[in-house]
């Protein structure tokens, strides 16, 4: 049996798509209750949606993202969002300035429009501004930058707030929009909220989140705050697109959220527990049989953690295999790179502690160690 430190792992899973990213505590009598009662009245559950989406989800997302609703539109999940927005803002063969490590769906989404990107490095507190505004005032032009604004996928961090004003700032005075991806906000169990309302304020931030991380991957349901500005293209994109997100899905989800039990803070609440005693857990193992082998720091949300190799002469690919064979795999943080082969993220390892139980992650850290050279403590 092969111990997972990851959702996915290059050479072990196919090159693209996602596996794993089951959910710590899925609420599956809500879900059976909302399911059922959907299908008393089978004409309305099975009808169209109106295009931007279900006015009381869209009414309920807008409240806690503190918007008029009419800014929510519904998608199919973040990568759908994450894809539209790029088709909305980024013309042609122009640049965008992206997270390194980046998450390499963003990529593959920008894929559509352009292959010229500019790496922008991602810092203890997120992506680097001033590295941004120094290529800028050196001439350089984007159409678009692209963060993801807490708990990044892979760095871990979050954006701190005065960088989330100055990112803001620096779109204003150059005319560029800022895709911010924020799948992870809910799953904050440490430390301070940076907030989210300077990037609503902003009529230059789209804004893409989804309910993959809280309710579950498979809903593909998320959502775009939009300026209000960018609604109508974004509408009429999916009018050519899709049309609209599953009514199916979005009722179920509407009832869940709506249901007036608090069902989705309790849920998300339950994943936070569960999420915080793992990084516990994988953080305390990899002290306990790795010490002083990689620099690692106690994740305060999300879902990873991005540990460093300390020593400069371990080879990180020999590494990977060593690990496999002994029955462990972890993402190579080579695979986020914003610019394979640069090795801007080589010597880093990204371990996902989600979907291990304390136990697993014990076991998967102490084969780990026996990869490393001397088979670590
Ligand atoms: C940063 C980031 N953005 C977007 C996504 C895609 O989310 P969805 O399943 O909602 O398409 C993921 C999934 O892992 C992610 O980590």
């Amino acid at each position: 049996m092969t111990a997972h430190l990851t959702a996915l792992a290059r050479g072990l899973a196919p090159p693209r798509g996602f596996v794993g990213s089951s959910l710590a505590a899925p609420p599956v009598e809500a879900i059976a209750r909302a399911s059922a009662e959907l299908w008393q009245d089978p004409h309305a559950a099975l009808r169209y949606s109106p295009a931007p989406g279900f006015p009381v989800l869209r009414e309920w997302i807008a409240r806690r993202e503190g918007v008029d609703p009419g800014r929510i539109v519904m998608t199919n999940g973040g990568m759908h969002g994450l894809t539209l927005a790029v088709l909305t803002v980024v013309e042609r063969g122009t640049t965008v300035a992206v997270d390194d490590p980046v998450f390499p769906g963003f990529l593959w989404a920008l894929e559509v429009a352009t292959p010229h990107i500019l790496p922008v490095p991602v810092l203890a507190d997120g992506f680097d501004v001033e590295h941004l505004a120094a290529k800028l005032a050196a001439g350089a032009r984007i159409a678009a930058a692209y963060t993801v604004a807490d708990f990044h996928n892979p760095a871990q961090v979050s954006l701190s707030a005065a960088k989330r004003r100055a990112l803001i700032d620096l779109a204003e005075l150059h005319g560029f929009h800022v895709i911010v991806d924020d799948p992870y906000r809910e799953l904050r169990f440490a430390g301070r909220d940076q907030g989210v309302a300077v990037f609503h304020d902003s009529d230059r931030v789209i804004h893409v989140n989804s309910f993959t991380k809280t309710l579950g991957p498979g809903w593909r349901v998320g959502w775009l705050v939009l300026p209000e500005h960018l609604v109508d293209p974004v509408v009429g994109l999916r009018g050519r697109l899709d049309v609209h997100t599953s009514s199916v899905t979005q009722a179920i989800v509407e009832r869940l959220v709506t249901a007036g039990d608090e069902l989705f803070d309790q849920t998300v609440r339950a994943a936070r527990t569960i999420y915080r005693q793992r990084a516990e857990v994988l953080v305390d193992a990899l002290h306990q049989h790795l010490p002083g082998a990689l620099d690692v720091q106690l994740p305060e949300g999300g879902l990873f953690l991005w540990a460093r190799l300390a020593d400069d002469g371990i080879d990180p690919a020999e590494l990977f295999r060593r690990a496999v064979a002994a029955g462990v795999v972890y993402q190579p943080g080579e695979y986020f790179a914003a610019e394979p082969g640069r090795g801007s993220a080589d010597r880093h390892l990204r371990f996902s502690y989600s979907e291990g139980t304390p136990g697993e992650l014990r076991e998967a850290v102490r084969r780990l160690a026996t990869a490393f050279p001397g088979g670590g403590s």
